[in-house]
């Protein structure tokens, strides 16, 4: 008799989700038909199908290119390539891989184990395996999709055959991953008729083995998001600061909308109605007119460029795409290899309305201007409440970008659309970005270390509620840093009571614009070094969060260092002891 398999109470859900599972495993099995080998049942591929994500857009294109192979008739199974080995790899047949690239052109944090050991010198040849993979990136980026392309040449280095060629997806990826997929099945499906008749596996459903790979699926998503009334919203810095930081709260009372401490919220942007006013004056289009957009259908031009299209960034794509419309010898010139850095130069801090007025005429059609325009894409932010201690709710903290460039006032989409475009009682739609790599521990005694500057302060807020509200007894330990404590003290009132009652054991500040020099949160680790590595000594988990470019690097080259000192040992030795941290998941990063 066929048995249903369960997840286990010690499996990382919660009991709602392990609930859910096991009534969704439960009713796979109970439908399933009766299993009996078919007489030469048509032949199929057993296809390990494995992404490298970080907010989980891999990860979701995975799960779709598993379900699709497995309505073909194949055995898929799904797995991140986080704690997967290249062992494993090879001992696949077939591999399809889907691989976002983070920092500067490298895997995703959890990755690089498994990047770096298929790039050790002695690794093995595998040429019994056959691979497709998809590189996911931003072209903003300078290494642009480098972690998939170098994952692919890798692969191919090592003597493995491709199955269809590698494509790279920029933000707007929908179309590229349809070509992608239309190719790599047609390969398949070559593959499985040049194969023998043999007798079918036995069920097209892979064994469900409770990974953290399986995510219980939202019924709200970035496709289909929650409709979320802000319930408040207040400045957490002072008027003369000089930024402003906000606290918002969005209602999810009554909905099915849950997450879990260390979850992103994700946000469906709109433009400034102000700036598509601009432009549909300037090329003198009318916004009532028709467009068909690939994925929402039709629409009005003035809808798309509202809630569809990324208006307020240029892009080389986007500037190639203009110049071959309007046969632009002056845009070709800027386009030459030789002329990169002065193209970055002028898209850096320029949007569709400076291309507009500085090559105008070029636009006659509404529709070119809608095919030229990369896709609108949602934003996330951290969420800074915690389940237990605020139900209901959501809390981000959103740091408003405005500058000024080329004699234009000029804003983030989204952070001004919460900050000026949004008042309490309206509804933004949201959705839930789960961050599986960044929980508390599951030991509620454990020690936690949390590095977080700036709005990396969020995730620790719920950190600290959850932990509070849960009764956990470990010890909570908080770096935060910011320009001035008088006016950039982000939640300070909240804080300094944690403090005093002694549930934040520890919190050391770093107000960088208080003094004639900097003052870091790094400066105040290294300042406490001892300490902070005696804390890792007696089990701590150490966390950060905030900017990607320059602060998560600084504190990750002072944690080696700290760790250097304090076991008198070589570079490579601390290198070692922080990859141990990694290993143990004692040490998480969401950065952006
Ligand atoms: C996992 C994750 C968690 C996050 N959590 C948070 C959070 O908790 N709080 C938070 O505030 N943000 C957070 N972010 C960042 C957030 O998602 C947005 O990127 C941010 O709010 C900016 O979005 P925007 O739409 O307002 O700006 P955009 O329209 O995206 O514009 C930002 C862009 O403007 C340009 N720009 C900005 N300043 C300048 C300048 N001075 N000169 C020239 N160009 C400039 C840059 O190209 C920049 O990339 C997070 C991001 C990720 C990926
Ligand atoms: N495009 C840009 O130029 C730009 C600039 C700033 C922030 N950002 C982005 O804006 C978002 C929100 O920023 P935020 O409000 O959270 O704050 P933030 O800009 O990250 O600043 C928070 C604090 O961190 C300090 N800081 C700067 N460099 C640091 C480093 N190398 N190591 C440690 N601390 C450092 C800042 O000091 P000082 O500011 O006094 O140096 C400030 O005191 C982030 O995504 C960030 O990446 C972009
Ligand atoms: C902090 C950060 C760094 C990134 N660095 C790169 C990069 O160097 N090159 C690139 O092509 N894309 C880069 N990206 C874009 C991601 O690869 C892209 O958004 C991808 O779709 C994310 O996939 P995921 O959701 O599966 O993690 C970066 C994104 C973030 C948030």
């Amino acid at each position: 008799m066929q048995t249903v398999p369960y997840i286990p109470d010690n499996a990382p859900f919660t009991p709602e989700q392990r609930s859910w599972l096991n009534g969704f495993l439960a009713g796979i099995y109970s439908t399933a038909p009766a299993i009996t080998p078919a007489a030469d049942p048509p032949p199929s591929l057993k296809i390990a199908v494995l992404y490298a994500s970080q907010s989980g857009t891999a990860e979701g294109l995975a799960r779709k290119v598993a379900k699709d192979l497995k309505a073909k008739g194949n055995v898929a199974s799904l797995h991140s390539l986080e704690g997967y080995t290249p062992a494993a790899l090879i001992a696949e047949r077939y591999a399809v891989i889907i691989a976002s690239t983070y920092g500067e052109g490298e895997a995703p944090d959890g990755v690089r184990p498994f990047y770096e050991q298929l790039c050790l010198e002695r690794f093995p040849c595998c040429e019994n395996l056959s691979y497709a993979v998809l590189a996911l990136g931003d072209s903003n980026y300078e290494q642009f999709c480098k972690f998939g392309i170098d994952l692919d040449n890798k692969l191919a280095a090592l003597a493995a055959t491709r199955i269809c060629k590698r494509v790279n997806c920029d933000v707007d990826l929908d179309e590229a991953f349809a070509q992608w997929k239309t190719t790599l099945y047609a390969s398949i499906d070559e593959i499985v008729a040049a194969r023998p008749a043999r007798t079918a596996p036995s069920s097209s459903i892979a064994v469900v083995s409770p990974t953290p790979s399986i995510a219980v699926p939202s019924t709200h998503t970035r496709d289909n998001p929650y409709l979320a009334q802000l319930i408040d919203k207040r400045p957490l810095t002072c008027d003369v600061s000089s930024k402003l930081t906000l606290h918002l709260a969005f209602s999810i009372a009554g909905s099915n909308v849950s997450y879990e401490a260390g979850d992103a919220c994700g946000v469906i942007p709109q433009n400034d109605p102000r700036l598509v006013e601009e432009i549909l004056h300037s090329l003198n289009f009318s916004g009532s007119v028709s467009v068909q957009l690939p994925k929402a259908g039709a629409t009005t031009l003035n809808d798309a460029l509202l809630n569809h299209l990324q208006i307020t960034r240029l892009t080389r794509k986007m500037v190639e795409s203009y110049a071959t419309i309007g046969q632009c010898q002056t845009l070709f010139n800027l386009l030459v290899p030789e002329q990169q850095s002065h193209l970055e130069k002028y898209t850096y801090d320029r949007g569709l309305i400076d291309l507009l007025h500085d090559y105008p005429g070029v636009l006659r059609d509404p529709a070119d201007l809608v095919a030229m325009l990369p896709r609108l894409t949602p934003r996330l932010y951290s969420i800074s409440s915690s389940p237990a201690a605020h139900a209901g709710e959501i809390h981000t903290t959103v740091a408003v970008v405005r500058y000024r460039s080329h004699n234009r006032e000029r804003g983030g989409v989204c952070s001004t659309l919460l900050a000026d475009r949004t008042s309490t009682g309206e509804s933004l739609p949201v959705y839930i970005q789960p961050n599986k790599r960044f929980r508390l521990p599951p030991d509620p005694g454990a020690p936690i270390i949390m590095i977080g500057p700036g709005t990396g302060i969020a995730p620790f807020r719920s950190f600290l509620h959850q932990r509070r509200a849960l009764n956990h007894t470990g010890r909570n330990w908080l770096f935060f840093g910011e320009r001035s404590a008088a006016t950039d003290f982000l939640y300070r009132d909240e804080l300094e009571y944690m403090c005093k009652d002694g549930h934040l054991t520890r919190m050391d500040l770093a107000f960088s614009r208080d003094q004639d020099h900097k003052i870091y949160v790094q400066d105040r680790m290294l300042e406490q070094s001892s300490e902070l590595f005696g804390w890792l000594e007696d089990g701590a988990s150490l966390y950060v969060c905030g900017d990607a470019s320059r602060m998560a690097k600084d504190v990750d080259a002072t944690l080696h260092a700290i760790v250097q000192k304090h076991r008198s040992c070589a570079r490579d030795a601390a290198a070692e002891y922080v990859q141990q941290l990694k290993d143990e998941h004692r040490y998480h990063r969401d950065v952006y």
